[in-house]
């Protein structure tokens, strides 16, 4: 079996987290791993265009054109099998998968989300909404969370957590930024990279 791990991102919009990943690769903080497709559920997702540049392989499956939440996750299935992936990073990738998609990858999904889990968080809660529900319950201290994915909405085993604190300035905007600068961008590369070596080192 080859060591490398195959990774493949998915997401929806601008792809600041996959951009991040990227970089990490470049600068050899992922060694284990190597992102080998983007998957985008938006044709118009400005992360495509990041991975492009990047020299990766892109796709785009619309949940619409395919009918069904079985025909769209068949499909993203298709395409994980061809390129071989082993770990799968759900990065901004604002779609629902079920069970039947998670129960096949136990602790081969990854998952960063914008708030300390498990604060602010579950159903509903995506983009923007856990830092204007944080703003509103006036907590001083948020960051985010990278986790395994399971049936559970963000309900799976914990990898890393990094706390940002607030400002009494702060509007939902300025604190998604900050929470992405000083949280996200770091901890997710360090978890996909933890999570690679840890297949690699199984393979022996
Ligand atoms: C990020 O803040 C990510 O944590 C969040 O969406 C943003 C995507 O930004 N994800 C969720 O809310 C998932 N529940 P990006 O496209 O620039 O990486």
């Amino acid at each position: 079996m080859e060591k490398q791990v195959k990774i493949a991102v998915l997401v929806s919009g601008g792809g600041t987290n996959l951009g991040a990943l990227i970089q990490a690769q470049k600068d050899g903080i992922i060694k284990n791993g190597k992102i080998e497709l983007v998957i985008s559920n938006k044709s118009d997702a400005y992360a495509l265009t990041r991975a492009r540049n990047a020299g990766i392989k892109t796709n785009i499956v619309i949940k619409k054109e395919l009918g069904s939440q079985e025909a769209f996750e068949d499909r993203i299935m298709e395409l994980l099998e061809e390129e071989k992936i082993d770990v799968i990073v759900l990065a901004g990738f604002m779609a629902i998968l079920s069970e039947r998609f998670t129960s096949k990858y136990p602790r081969r999904i990854i998952n960063v989300h914008p708030s300390l889990i498990p604060s602010f968080c579950g159903k509903g809660f995506y983009g923007l909404v856990p830092h204007i529900e944080a703003l509103k319950y006036g907590v001083k201290v948020t960051g985010a969370t990278v986790h395994f994915v399971n049936e559970v909405p963000d309900g799976g085993e914990i990898i890393m957590q990094k706390a940002v604190e607030i400002k009494d300035t702060d509007t939902p905007e300025a604190l998604q930024k900050r929470v992405m600068e000083e949280a996200e961008w770091i901890i997710l590369p360090l978890s996909v990279e933890k999570v690679c070596k840890e297949i690699s080192e199984k393979r022996g």
